[in-house]
């Protein structure tokens, strides 16, 4: 009870200053001395990074300083366990990088933007490039400004592995994939018997089973850029931000860089890289493996820093390391590549990964045929790619979309789906290894699970869920076949949750069939009547026989996906929208419109026959939102042992690097 007390009058106390909830000043910087890499952070030892030092003065809100004139004097030292604390150009061996100045605006609450006064705040910054910790150990970093105020960042270098593990790693990310949707994945593509299944999904049956928390460095949601950059950086960063501290200037390539897993690979063993996705390529999670920038928006700058690395992108700014184009690129978001106003600088990028030695190819067809022994860039549609259904269920659904690759406005109607370009993937970085028996890094993303998540779409989302599923599972079935199963690190995970989940069954003939809103609500079946799954049931055999057939991909998928019985399924954040338990036949749905002031409300032709769910987001929010939870990890292979337990995002990086052996292992700094 004391305890309790103390902690209340704690808050009490800091009440009145800015609580920093829905705006900041700045993320990761609550002092007006700001600091990155911030406190808590880890680095694997040699990983590169930079240091962003910025003194703030606001010259008004709640936290007014100085007359708006900040400290230009502050200085940097870095201090190695027990050791003195250096001078950071002492300590690193660097010149004093160049005084920047600029200025920033924020709101610090939702009163200050509804009445459109931001606070100002002057910032004098510094930077230093291309630095690198080798010695394991605890550090402290001490920013002094304004004669006696400091802000500490205390890091810790890690002992590195000695030995590699793995000699591959082929990491699997199932965006905003969470257990509640696997669970329901089994539900419709996994028979039961008396509660019993008769199969499993292939992340079921693998070894070892891990928990991982995907807080942001400055909120507790993530998005999917900067969840990427945790797993693949081992730091934790800001939403938008790939591979950096985001910092307050303008430019969204001066913030401090981090170097990633991939970029780690190539540099220490100079072994092939992949990047595969269903989405545009140019997108958070697959962008994060080789990508610098505060705005995971900037497409045009992301696909050129595949190729080019991220020092080419916005001025002169030094960074060490890159992909130096990754071996494999497969994806969509052809509208990066064809000459125009959305490629790098407006050329033809095709033609710039030509030049760079890569066959490309732009559809599965020529994915199969393509040689295994060059680089590859498969760019299989506009925008993201076909989803799994309509490819395989509805196939008319990939008509009048415009959306060749080449840019010819015919149809993308031949595009590979996440297996087929997998698959093809192994055995171009396999034969690009072989000279030196490198071994090779993958990462393949289920991009639209998320995606169709995030519009409501249940049934899309399950089946690029069981897409996956299906494609780990050939995966191993690959690598055995081609003997490197026992070589091959495999991890499955996402990047962050969505509030999805199955609460019953729902008679989609009943609720049709209501005028009532609330009557139709009396279709959904709870506890004892929610039945059992009406997607594995052959056909024939409900009542009324009036399920719709479609031919079956074998027990790992549904056997029927639009049966009269369906799960009755509802998200934690949701747009104003109806809910009727159909899956849309034609194309993903749409929930929520903006009205002409920009206000979402219910899309009319969304789920015609469905009853109105009242929003519980902003009226802003089209879509539903990335959620709280905690995400599975799945790890078969050398080094798997480690993913068990409940664990922070960050370790992810720190577990595959130490299964390749990636730190320097350096007893000097
Ligand atoms: C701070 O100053 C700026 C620029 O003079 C002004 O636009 C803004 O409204 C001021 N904000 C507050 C909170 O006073
Ligand atoms: C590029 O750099 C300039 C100069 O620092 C900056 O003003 C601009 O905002 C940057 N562009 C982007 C897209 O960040
Ligand atoms: C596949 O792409 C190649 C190269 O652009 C093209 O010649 C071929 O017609 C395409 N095949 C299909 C089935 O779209
Ligand atoms: C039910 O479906 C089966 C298999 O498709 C068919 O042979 C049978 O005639 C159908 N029965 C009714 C009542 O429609
Ligand atoms: C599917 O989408 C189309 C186009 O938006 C719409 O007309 C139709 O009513 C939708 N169907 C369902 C079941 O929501």
């Amino acid at each position: 009870m004391l305890s309790r007390a103390t902690a209340l009058l704690v808050c009490a106390c800091v009440v009145g200053q800015v609580s920093a909830q829905t705006f900041k000043r700045l993320g990761g910087c609550p002092k007006l001395g700001c600091l990155f890499p911030p406190d808590q952070t880890d680095f694997l030892a040699g990983q590169f990074f930079d240091i962003r030092l910025e003194v703030h003065a606001p010259i008004n809100g709640s936290e007014v300083f100085n007359g708006g004139v900040p400290d230009e004097k502050f200085t940097l030292c870095i201090q190695s366990g027990k050791g003195p604390c250096q001078s950071a150009t002492k300590f690193f061996s660097v010149k004093e990088p160049a005084l920047e100045k600029w200025t920033f605006s924020y709101y610090e609450d939702l009163f200050a933007q509804d009445s459109k006064t931001p606070t100002t705040v002057n910032v004098a910054a510094k930077a230093y490039r291309g630095l690198a910790l080798t010695k394991p150990g605890k550090y402290q970093a001490k920013l002094k400004y304004y004669g006696g105020r400091e802000t500490v960042a205390n890091w810790v270098v890690r002992e590195p592995a000695t030995r590699r593990k793995a000699k591959n790693v082929l990491f699997f990310i199932g965006d905003g994939m969470t257990q509640a949707m696997i669970t329901a994945a089994r539900l419709i593509a996994h028979k039961s018997i008396n509660g019993h299944y008769q199969s499993l999904m292939q992340m079921d049956q693998m070894d070892n089973l891990g928990h991982q928390m995907t807080h942001s460095l400055d909120s507790f949601i993530t998005d999917s850029a900067n969840s990427a950059t945790s797993l693949y950086t081992g730091k934790k960063a800001s939403v938008s931000a790939l591979n950096v501290y985001a910092d307050s200037s303008v430019n969204s390539f001066d913030d401090a860089k981090i170097e990633t897993i991939a970029e780690l690979f190539r540099r220490r063993i100079g072994g092939p890289v992949g990047m595969v996705s269903t989405a545009v390529i140019a997108d958070a999670t697959p962008a994060a493996l080789c990508a610098h920038t505060r705005d995971r928006n900037q497409f045009p700058q992301i696909i050129q820093e595949y190729l080019l690395g991220a020092a080419s992108v916005n001025g002169t700014i030094p960074w060490p390391t890159s992909c130096d184009g990754p071996d494999v690129v497969f994806g969509g978001g052809a509208e990066n590549f064809i000459a125009g106003p959305t490629s790098p600088g407006g050329t033809d990028y095709y033609k710039a990964f030509q030049a760079k030695g890569y066959n490309v190819v732009y559809n599965n067809t020529g994915l199969q045929a393509v040689k295994n022994d060059k680089k590859v860039l498969g760019i299989f549609s506009k925008s993201n790619m076909a989803k799994w259904i309509d490819r395989k269920i509805y196939p008319a659904n990939l008509r009048n979309q415009k959306n060749s690759p080449t840019g010819d406005g015919t149809d993308a109607v031949d595009q590979p789906g996440l297996k087929e370009m997998t698959l093809k993937a192994i055995d171009v970085l396999q034969t690009r290894q072989k000279k030196k028996n490198t071994g090779w890094f993958m990462m393949s993303e289920a991009a639209s699970i998320d995606k169709m998540m995030h519009v409501l779409d249940y049934d899309r989302a399950l089946g690029e869920l069981l897409e996956l599923d299906d494609t780990i599972r050939a995966s191993i079935a690959h690598l055995k076949k081609i003997g490197e199963y026992e070589n091959t690190l495999i991890v499955v995970t996402a990047d962050h949750g969505h509030g999805f989940d199955v609460f019953g069954g729902a008679d989609t003939k009943y609720l049709a069939a209501q005028t009532d809103s609330r009557k139709k609500r009396n279709a959904i079946g709870v506890y004892e009547s929610s039945g059992l799954s009406g997607y594995t049931v052959a056909p024939g055999s409900l009542p009324n026989n009036d399920t719709i057939v479609f031919g079956s991909e074998g027990p790992n998928f549904p056997v029927q996906w639009n049966p009269r019985y369906t799960y009755a399924a509802g998200f934690g954040a949701n747009p104003d929208h109806r809910e009727g338990y159909a899956i849309n036949t034609t194309n993903p749905r749409l929930p929520a419109k903006p009205d002409a002031t920009g206000d979402n409300q219910v899309n009319p032709s969304d789920q015609p026959d469905g009853f109105f769910v009242e929003g519980t987001l902003p009226g802003d929010q089209p879509q539903g939102v990335h959620s709280l939870q905690d995400v599975s990890v799945f790890a078969n292979g050398p080094g798997s042992e480690a993913f068990r337990g409940v664990y922070n995002s960050v370790d992810i990086f720190f577990k595959i690097a130490d299964a390749l052996a990636l730190g320097s292992n350096s007893r000097h700094h």
